[in-house]
């Protein structure tokens, strides 16, 4: 939260454009006779908009100092077709090879996933990437484990026939963590797929937006992995098993507390890559005009 003169314009470069009275979400420039001026400092949250659109570096904002603003041409942009072709073209891909993942794609990975907007930009996103193979293990080992809990307690007698008929489709999906289990008791790693890393996305639990601002991060990073040639998928079986998880136990394999992770994902080099993208369903949309 800013005090009071801690924004603030330099009147001499100022050319009274009021860019910044206009792009302001919190209302906090006015002009006032010939002059630009600040109020109610307390509610800026911090967006950077003032600063991004003021033509004249007018504006002097604590949380961004010149080193932090950056001038881009439309010409830096990818071309929309370029866009879309990417979009088309990612893809989970869980065909993982062995091979390390550079340490510049991670980063770049990561920090396109805290490119990302946030709600009321409470910037309330955080980032654990996990690389040791055991702790890798550990999160495989938890997310079979925590479904195999739940095979164990429905698949008896008594709860076939009080659930069978009516959960036909729980029972394929039980058949399943059954077999994930199997797999995995014998060496076979159907949840990680053998990720050379897992990159989960949280917020504080408080968050009132935090599933809505990480699963935006998560899309931003997969569209930044598939750039860089990165293999990944979303780790949806971990978040399932997440969310039967009162001890927070995947937390502690994480040395994390009080935290809330809302995305996951398993990362690696490809072993295979996909050459051609299909086309899914045709355009259908409500135009409601
Ligand atoms: C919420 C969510 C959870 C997912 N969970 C898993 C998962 O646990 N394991 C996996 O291999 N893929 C997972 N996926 C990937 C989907 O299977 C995949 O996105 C879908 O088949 C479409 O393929 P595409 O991503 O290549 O376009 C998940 C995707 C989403 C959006």
């Amino acid at each position: 939260m800013l005090q009071k003169g801690e924004l603030e314009i330099k009147d001499e470069l100022c050319i009274r454009c009021q860019r910044c009275v206009r792009i302001c979400l919190a209302e906090i420039f006015y002009k006032e006779g010939n002059r630009i001026l600040v109020r109610n400092e307390q509610s800026c949250i911090a967006c950077g908009h003032c600063v991004a659109i003021c033509p004249k570096d007018a504006i002097v904002h604590p949380a961004f100092p010149p080193s932090k603003v950056h001038g881009f041409a439309p010409s830096d942009l990818p071309e929309a077709r370029q866009l879309m072709t990417l979009m088309k073209a990612r893809r989970s891909n869980r065909a993982f090879s062995k091979q390390e993942i550079p340490e510049e794609s991670l980063k770049m990975i990561m920090e396109a996933a805290l490119a990302a907007p946030t709600a009321r930009n409470s910037r309330d996103l955080h980032l654990v990437l996990v690389r040791n193979p055991q702790v890798l293990q550990e999160i495989t080992r938890f997310t079979v484990e925590t479904f195999y809990k739940v095979v164990k307690l429905l698949d008896n007698a008594f709860a076939r026939t009080l659930l069978g008929g009516s959960l036909k489709e729980a029972y394929v999906l039980l058949a399943k963590f059954k077999e994930q289990k199997r797999r995995f008791d014998s060496g076979e790693d159907l949840i990680l797929r053998d990720a050379k890393a897992v990159l989960f996305i949280y917020s504080s639990k408080q968050s009132r937006f935090g599933k809505e601002d990480c699963n935006l991060a998560y899309q931003n990073a997969s569209l930044m992995a598939e750039a860089l040639g990165v293999a990944q998928f979303y780790t949806g079986f971990v978040m399932a098993a997440l969310a039967r998880d009162k001890k927070e136990r995947l937390n502690a394999i994480l040395g994390l507390k009080d935290v809330k992770i809302h995305a996951g994902m398993a990362l690696a080099m490809p072993a295979l890559k996909f050459e051609k993208y299909v086309e899914r369903e045709d355009m259908d949309y409500l135009d409601l005009r």
